[in-house]
This record gives structure tokens, sequence and C-alpha cells, in this order.
């Protein structure tokens, strides 16, 4: 029998990729069977913010019986020695919810500690950079836990560019089935909040703050990470549609941004008109506001009877500027 003791915390070169340790127990079986993964602190460690109890069910009971399931699941199948990524990027139905529950929660489990440090700066200023402030990241990140609708995960995680989004998740969605690496997450089920907070989902949010390890979401971002390919198992490409990404008002800004540059380079290259009797030029980027033409009006949609504003002479005086 080989124990597979997994745990999702990145140090590999490969999103797709755990970390496995093996244990040879009996030689005559070859079954791979997933254990629960190792708490990085003491059950009793994030209190009062997480108690103790919700710990015993959190990850005691509830993520025992995503892993007894998965096990269960895997058996005698071709996914038995694949890894548990290719499962969240390839299975659907009870396999594919399962896995993910398997992974979702370790890579929870391990965003906590019960001793946070300051962020560090690199992680500041990306945030920064990406939702305006840590705070303004706090804001939009609660709010999209909160309006998660029943049960699932609020995710940070890193696109291909080294953006960072937010994203909503339902049940046991993943962001890397999008092609996202995550950074930091917090679990929405009840089962995360019910004992302490009974429920009052804001109220866990606020307090999850708190146990953030920064650190290991700093050390998420910063390893250079391929983002998991959306493959199946036959090479073909998998396409998921469940994943919410939350933009940010500064990517409202930018898209606000091109879309006036865009107009600007129209207006720009609209051509100019010049009156032979007197030399005025219509500008459409100046438009004519006295004759009631607003800028951006190329000289064709001029009304019929717009008439010069330097000399009083109909557009049929006008030719190309040259
Ligand atoms: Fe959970």
């Amino acid at each position: 029998m080989e124990i597979r003791c997994f745990e999702n915390n990145f140090h590999t070169s490969s999103m797709a990729k755990d970390l496995i340790f093996s244990v040879k127990t009996d030689l005559i079986s070859f079954t791979m069977i997933y254990t629960l993964p190792p708490l990085p602190y003491a059950s009793d460690a994030l209190e009062p913010k997480m108690s103790q109890e919700t710990i015993d069910y959190h990850y005691g009971k509830h993520l025992q019986t995503y892993i007894d399931n998965l096990n269960r699941l895997i058996a005698g199948t071709p996914f038995e020695d694949v890894p548990l990524e290719t499962m969240i990027l390839t299975a659907s139905g009870p396999l594919f919810n399962n896995a993910a529950q398997v992974w979702n929660h370790t890579f929870f489990f391990n965003t906590l500690t019960p001793v946070p440090r300051e962020m560090p700066p690199i992680l500041k200023e990306t945030l920064i950079r990406d939702f305006g402030s840590v705070d303004g990241f706090k804001e939009k990140f609660k709010k999209a836990a909160l309006e998660i609708f029943g049960s699932g995960w609020a995710w940070l995680a890193a696109d291909k560019k080294g953006r960072l989004h937010i994203i909503q998740e339902s049940n046991a969605g993943n962001p890397i089935r999008a092609g996202y690496k995550p950074l930091m997450t917090m679990d929405v089920w009840e089962h995360a909040y019910y004992i302490d907070y009974r429920n009052r989902r804001a109220a866990f949010i606020d307090n999850c703050w708190e146990l953030i390890n920064w650190h290991k979401v700093a050390d998420r971002m910063t390893e250079h990470i391929p983002v998991a390919e959306m493959t199946d198992l036959a090479g073909e490409k998998v396409v998921v549609t469940e994943t919410v990404v939350v933009t940010t008002d500064e990517d409202d800004e930018k898209e606000d941004d091109l879309a006036e540059t865009q107009t600007s380079q129209k207006i720009r290259n609209m051509e100019k008109y010049v009156c032979v009797i007197c030399g005025y030029i219509y500008d459409p980027a100046e438009g004519d506001p006295e004759g009631g033409i607003a800028p951006g009006t190329p000289f064709e949609e001029l009304p019929d009877d717009w008439t010069c504003p330097a000399c009083g002479v109909g557009k049929e005086h006008f030719e190309k500027e040259k």
C-alpha cells in the first residue's frame, strides 16, 4: 500500500505537480491512497478567530470525508496515478468535486497562520497596482466572497501576465481550470464558519484576514510557476465557463482609457476641410460649437444648411485640406 500525503504548497517547478510523500507499507498492493495533509499549526492555534472545534470539524471531518471519497472514486481508474491537479483539470462530477475540495482545503489551511506577519512589500505593491490599495483589495475580496451564492470559494489568483484577480467560484471550483495561479483563498462554505460565526459569513471573512499568511501568498506569487495547462488527458483543450473574474475599478478605467484613446485617434484621422472663400478650416476634432456642431463630427455629416462660421458660405465652398 502506498500512502500519499498531499501538500499543495507550490514548492515545485510545475503547477501540475504536488508534493507527495510516499511510504511503502505493503509491497503486494500498490493502491494509491491520499491521507489527511498535516496542518502547519496546532488545531487550537488559530483561536479565537478559528476555534479548535471548527478545525476539528472542518479539517478533521469535512476534509477527511473528501479524501475518503476521492480514494474510493479513483480506485481502479486512470486517475489513480495522476496528480490531483490533473483531476481538477479533467474530471467532472463527483471526482472533480472531491479532488478539488481536497486541493482547495489543503491550500486554504496552508494559507492560514497563527502568527501573521506584515505583508511583504512586493505583494503590497502588486495589490496596490491592481486594486488601488490593500484596503481596496480587501474590500473588493470581501464583497466578492459575500456575493457567492450558496457554497463556494473566493480566490486571489494571478493570470499569465502576473496580474492579480479576485475570482468567485461556486461549490468546489478552482481557478486553475481557467488558467489562473491561485495565491490565496477563503472557504465560504457554511461548514467553514457555522460553529464560530453561525450564519455570519462577513464576520468570518473579517476575522480570516487576521489569519492570512501573507508571506506564503507572496511566495506563491513570486515563484516562477507555470499556470496549469487547460488540456485533458487526451490533449484536448478543456473549456471552463464557471469562473467569474471580478474586475477591478482599474480594469474598468483602463478599458475606458483605451476606448477614449481609440475615439481620439479616430477623430484625429478625420479630414479637415477648408473654406475656399475665406480660408476658414473646419476641424472635426473641434466641431463648430457655436453652430451647434459637436466635436467629433466629420465634415461629411454636417447638416446641409450648415454655413461657414467665418464668411457664411455653404458647404459646397469647402474642399479637403491638402
Ligand atoms: Fe470547507
